[in-house]
Order: structure tokens, then C-alpha cells, then sequence
């Protein structure tokens, strides 16, 4: 990945953060991520990148609107250069019980989560297959592959992304483009922090290693995938859950 310039959706977040630490370290040359409109954080978020030695460009998009997406492509690209990798990691949780569930909790999670891997990768699919090298790496979650409990949306929206890699990495295979899904288990993040606590103890209990994932455990596996060395490697999804789901 050396060289490469890379686009992380839901790079502020604690996942996104220690995927562009990791993508920078394999040598990329230029990192960019978006800030939702009106996000008061990215300011702060930037210089502490920018402290660690690591310069993002950050460009404001609703991940979820087509139109408003396209346009804050064409910024990066016109800022970094033409984008390489593409890491879809924008995603947010409205939990709840489908008896309970809102029309308006189902279709924000399906727009943020799955809409936006669409919207992203998109208008860049073009400009990867034409330099014929390319990298889309898609974050989905443990709970695409074996649904949960009070997440019929999160649990769709997930499973969406498998779907949609299988699909798009055999339109590409040939173009020297790979497209493919991380499927992270329960890591350390404040949206895990979000489930009460007897249900999150309940589910550490569950997790074979016995911990929640870190951070940059997705990561890793994420700077695999988009390494030149992974070319062989795609339509996989790769689970890195603590072998909560085999
Ligand atoms: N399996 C079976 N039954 C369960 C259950 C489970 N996992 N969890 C709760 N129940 C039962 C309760 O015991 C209760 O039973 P009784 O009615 O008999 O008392 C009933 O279901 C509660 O039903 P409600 O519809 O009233 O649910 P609630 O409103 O109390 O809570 C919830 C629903 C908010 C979704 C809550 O269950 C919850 O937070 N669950 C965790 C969801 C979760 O795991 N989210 C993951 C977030 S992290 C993430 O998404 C990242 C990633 O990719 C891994």
C-alpha cells in the first residue's frame, strides 16, 4: 500500500481511527476521511492525528446522500490525488426490539450503514478498474453473519455488505481491483459501551477469548487486505471476532 492514497468512511470513530494509524504505517501517502455537517470534534480529532505525526484530510459529507457523497469525492480526489483504497467504515446502531422499532431507526441505520457503502464506492469504481489497482474494504460486523438480538436493522444492513462485496468483486476481479468485508466481533468502542452492562457482560461471556476485540485488531486485518501482497484475496469475508462466531 505504499504510496497509495486512502479514503476511510467513519475515520473519526475508535475502528476508523486505528485503521488510518495502520494504513499510514504501511506507507500510504495520503489519508482522508469525512466529517458528518455541523461535527464539532473533527477539529480536535485532526490535531491529535496531526500530533502523531499523521496528516488527514478531512472533507464534510453525509455518507448516506448519493449526490452530497460524489461531490466530497471529487474534493479529495482533487485535494490527495485519485483514491486507491477505499475502507467503507461509516456505520451507527439504532437498537431495538422489531416490535418496538421505528420506520425512522430502520432506515437510518440501512442509509448510514449499507446506502453509503454504495454511495462511496460507486464513483470510485471507475477510476480504480481504469488504473487497474484498487482496494475496497468493507466493515461489516458479527452480526451480519449471525443477526442479533434487537438489531434487525444493523443485523440487514450487515449482512447487505456481504452481498453487495460477492457481487462488485467478480465485476472487478479482472481489473485488478479486490473488494472485501471485515467482519469485526464485540470490540473495545463506545458503541459496545452502549449496550447496558449486564447484556455486555453477557456477551464477553460468550466470546470464546474471554475479552472484547481492540481497535487495531480490525485494523490489522484491514491493512492486510489493502496491501499489494493481497491481490489473490477477494469477494473473502474475514472475521476477526475472538471466535465468538466460527
Ligand atoms: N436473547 C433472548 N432474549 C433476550 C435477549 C437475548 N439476547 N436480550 C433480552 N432478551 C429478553 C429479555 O430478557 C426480556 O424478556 P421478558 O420480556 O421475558 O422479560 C425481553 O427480551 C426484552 O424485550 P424488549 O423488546 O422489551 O427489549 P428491551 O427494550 O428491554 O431491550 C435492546 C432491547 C435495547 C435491543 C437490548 O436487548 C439490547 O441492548 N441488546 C443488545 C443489542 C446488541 O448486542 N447491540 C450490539 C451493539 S455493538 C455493535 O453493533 C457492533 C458490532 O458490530 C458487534
Amino acid at each position: 500500500m505504499r504510496n497509495r492514497v486512502a479514503l476511510v468512511t467513519g475515520g473519526m470513530g475508535t475502528i476508523g481511527t486505528a485503521i488510518i494509524e495502520a494504513l499510514h504505517a504501511g506507507g500510504c501517502k495520503a489519508i482522508a476521511t469525512f466529517k458528518f455537517p455541523g461535527d464539532a470534534t473533527a477539529e480536535t480529532w485532526t490535531r491529535s492525528m496531526s500530533d502523531k505525526g499523521i496528516e488527514v484530510t478531512v472533507v464534510e459529507c453525509d455518507v448516506a446522500d448519493f449526490a452530497a457523497t460524489k461531490a466530497a469525492i471529487a474534493e479529495v480526489e482533487a485535494q490527495c490525488g485519485p483514491v486507491d483504497i477505499l475502507v467503507n467504515g461509516a456505520g451507527i446502531t439504532r437498537d431495538n426490539t422489531l416490535r418496538k422499532m421505528t420506520p425512522d431507526q430502520w432506515q437510518q441505520v440501512i442509509e448510514v450503514n449499507l446506502d453509503s457503502v454504495f454511495n462511496c464506492t460507486q464513483p470510485l469504481i471507475e477510476g480504480m478498474t481504469e488504473r487497474a489497482w484498487g482496494r475496497v474494504i468493507n466493515i461489516s460486523s458479527i452480526n451480519g453473519q449471525k443477526g442479533q438480538f434487537g438489531q434487525a436493522n444493523y443485523s440487514a444492513a450487515k449482512a447487505g455488505m456481504h452481498g453487495f462485496t460477492k457481487a462488485v468483486a467478480q465485476e472487478v476481479a479482472r481489473k485488478g481491483v479486490t473488494v472485501n468485508t471485515v467482519s469485526p466481533g464485540y470490540i473495545d468502542s463506545p458503541m459496545i459501551n452502549a449496550v447496558p452492562e449486564e447484556i455486555r457482560e453477557g456477551i464477553r461471556l460468550a466470546i470464546p477469548v474471554q475479552r472484547f476485540g481492540k481497535p487495531s485488531e480490525i485494523a490489522r486485518a484491514v491493512a492486510f487486505l489493502a496491501d499489494d501482497e493481497a491481490g489473490f484475496v477477494t469477494g473473502a469475508d474475514l472475521s476477526v471476532n475472538g471466535g465468538q462466531y466460527m
